[in-house]
């Protein structure tokens, strides 16, 4: 992740609730990821944020170690989780501040249930489900981000990742104009990102509509009247695949 996404996000991440078409984004996002959860599953939420999705998937896995290499949105969760937070009663889940580019990041040996660094030489963990929401148009290179994707899970292991579709010039206007920085792609292409998973090795991939959101856009682009704005209505896209 570059420099000014890092500055974005850290700077959002107080208010990043507050926003209804994220809240209403990660509810939408939910009943996709279910399917896919187990209650023995150690999942890995990557590029969790405030943790809006790690929360709502956390009764319905073993745990959910939730990584965001923006302190502030990591600051939040761990609020949100602390004793006096509005989330207390969740202890699954492990907040970890990091910019995920190598499966075997030290940061992630710990045990999300007891809080505990796992011993020296213990091997690196592993995971049986890899999901992220609304990340995927901010990552510089989605080709090594699979491919760490990959090395994070177990064999057997699955991926699910969502995030809005590039259906053409349109999908521009998910972002106002003030909001470019860091965007490095208006939504992701279906043929693409098949692609790209099917290379960093990933067995039965699919990409599917996952729901469609409306979400208010400036009247015209730079207008910065996102709030009384018209709703345009955005497809998000549902990327899932097997690790052999
Ligand atoms: C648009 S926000 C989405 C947050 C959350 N998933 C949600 O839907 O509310 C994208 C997040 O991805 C994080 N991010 C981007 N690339 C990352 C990476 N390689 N490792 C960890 N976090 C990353 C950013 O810091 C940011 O918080």
């Amino acid at each position: 992740m570059t420099e000014p996404n890092q500055t974005r996000f850290n700077q959002e991440a107080a208010n990043w609730d507050s926003n209804p078409s994220v809240v209403l984004a990660t509810e939408l996002a939910v009943r996709s990821y279910l399917p896919f959860c187990s209650p023995s599953f150690d999942i890995l939420d990557l590029g969790c944020g405030t943790g809006l999705l790690s929360l709502l998937l956390a009764p319905h896995v073993r745990s959910v170690t939730a990584v965001d290499s923006a302190s502030g949105m990591i600051d939040v969760l761990t609020a949100k989780l602390s004793p006096s937070g509005s989330h207390a009663n969740i202890k699954n889940v492990l907040p970890v501040c990091a910019l995920l580019e190598d499966p075997n990041d030290p940061r992630l040996q710990v045990d999300p249930l007891t809080k505990a660094t796992l011993e020296t030489g213990t091997p690196a963990r592993r995971f049986d489900l890899v999901v992220s929401h609304l990340v995927l148009h901010h990552i510089p290179d989605l080709a090594a981000v699979f491919k760490t994707i990959y090395g994070l899970l177990k064999p057997g292991g699955k991926v699910a990742v969502t995030d809005f579709e590039d259906f053409g010039p349109e999908a521009r206007r998910f972002h106002p104009e003030s909001k470019m920085d860091g965007v490095e792609r208006h939504g992701i292409k279906r043929e693409d990102i098949q692609k790209i998973m099917e290379e960093a090795g990933f067995q039965g991939v699919t990409v599917e509509t996952a729901f469609e959101l409306p979400k208010r856009v400036e009247s015209e682009p730079g207008k910065g009247d996102i709030e009384t704005g018209p709703t345009n209505v955005f497809p998000f896209l549902i990327c899932s695949g097997t690790k052999s």
